[in-house]
């Protein structure tokens, strides 16, 4: 089946191929059709995430509030007097929270977000609640190198954070690319702590990406809304739906954006084909255990150090310190 094709209809003209748009045509003309997850965060989709974090099936928010709370200064020793913390996929900024009251003497704090818009709101809100803090927000991409401000790099050491398992968004390669990236960006002595969803009883996870409310539905549905404003897109929301199931041979959920029924979509000037059932993969939310992450992670230099569960073993907080610089120094993506 031919995918793509030029449309004779007129579009909006569309001057300079973003990421975005490379990446949407890209992903739509392969079999299967999928889209990169990080296109979820413009700042509706920010929003929205928020919104799942509060619907009641949605468990991981609230067991890493959970296990940060109950361990805050043990996970804060991890944090040396003068570092710099830096935040990747920082986007609402409470997690953090929680670890800057318990390691007041920072060099610096860096949320590191994709999405500007909602890291500049956070970071407004933040900063009068911790004015002694210098807060150096770097809007970017974390999947590529990018720069710290000079005030981060100066400082004798940096703690990466990484909450909400945005690491289990990644495929098992890209985080061990992620890692060496992390540790390029860290640097010799750095420490990394990350939340990891941990695997677990499939009608939990089914649950949790399935909301009652249709939270995470909007949430799927809205890189759609997404194309179509930025892109130029003809997309009707009414003929797609949110798919989301655990695939338990891969422990990842996996979620999709499902045709109802066999159409043309134009897309920034192409026309995308779907038959009815066909759908555009846009989500994997892997799930480790605290073994499986500490391999992969011990397999790009990285040496755990500490792990937090909850009550239930539902979710992690898994802390590694950077054991060969020379590992992380020139492995390409
Ligand atoms: N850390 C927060 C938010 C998790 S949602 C929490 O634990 O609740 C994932 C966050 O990562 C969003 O804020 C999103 O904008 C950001 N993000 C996703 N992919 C990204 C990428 N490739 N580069 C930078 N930020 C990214
Ligand atoms: C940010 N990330 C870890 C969330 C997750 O659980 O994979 C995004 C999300 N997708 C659907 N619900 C929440």
């Amino acid at each position: 089946m031919v995918a793509l094709a030029r449309s004779s209809r007129p579009q909006p003209q569309i001057t300079e191929a973003s990421a975005f748009e490379t990446d949407v045509l890209e992903g739509l003309s392969t079999t299967p059709k999928r889209v990169p997850a990080k296109y979820f965060y413009d700042d509706a989709g920010s929003q929205l995430f928020e919104r799942i974090t509060e619907m009641p099936e949605y468990y991981p928010t609230r067991c890493e509030m959970r296990i940060l709370r109950d361990h805050a200064a043990d996970i804060a020793k991890l944090i040396p007097e003068g570092a710099a913390l830096v935040e990747f996929g920082s986007g609402s900024n409470k997690k953090a929270r929680i670890l800057l009251h318990e390691a007041p003497k920072l060099a610096a704090y860096v949320p590191v977000d994709i999405c500007g818009e909602m890291l500049e709101r956070e970071v407004a809100e933040l900063r009068p609640d911790f004015s002694q803090l210098k807060i150096l927000p770097v809007t970017a991409d974390f999947c590529f190198p990018f720069e710290l401000p000079a005030e981060a790099k100066a400082a004798p050491v940096r703690v990466g954070f990484f909450p909400g398992s945005t690491v289990g968004n990644f495929e098992p390669h890209e985080t061990a690319a992620f890692l060496r990236n992390a540790g390029r960006i860290l640097g010799p002595g750095g420490t990394l702590i990350i939340g990891v969803d941990l695997i677990k009883p499939a009608e939990v996870l089914n649950a949790a990406y399935n909301d009652a409310g249709g939270v995470t539905a909007k949430f799927n549905l809205n890189l759609l809304v997404r194309v179509n404003r930025e892109l130029g897109g003809t997309f009707k929301l009414d003929t797609f739906e949110h798919h989301a199931f655990y695939n338990r041979e891969r422990h990842r959920i996996e979620m999709h954006l499902a045709s109802l029924k066999r159409q043309k979509v134009w897309v920034a000037g192409e026309t995308i084909e779907f038959r009815a059932g066909e759908t555009i993969h846009t989500e994997n939310s892997y799930k480790y255990s605290i073994e499986s992450l500490g391999a992969l992670a011990r397999g790009v230099g990285w040496t755990p150090v500490a792990a937090w569960t909850d009550t239930q073993d539902y979710f992690s907080i898994q802390a590694f310190t950077l054991a060969d610089a020379a590992a992380t120094r020139h492995t390409p993506h």
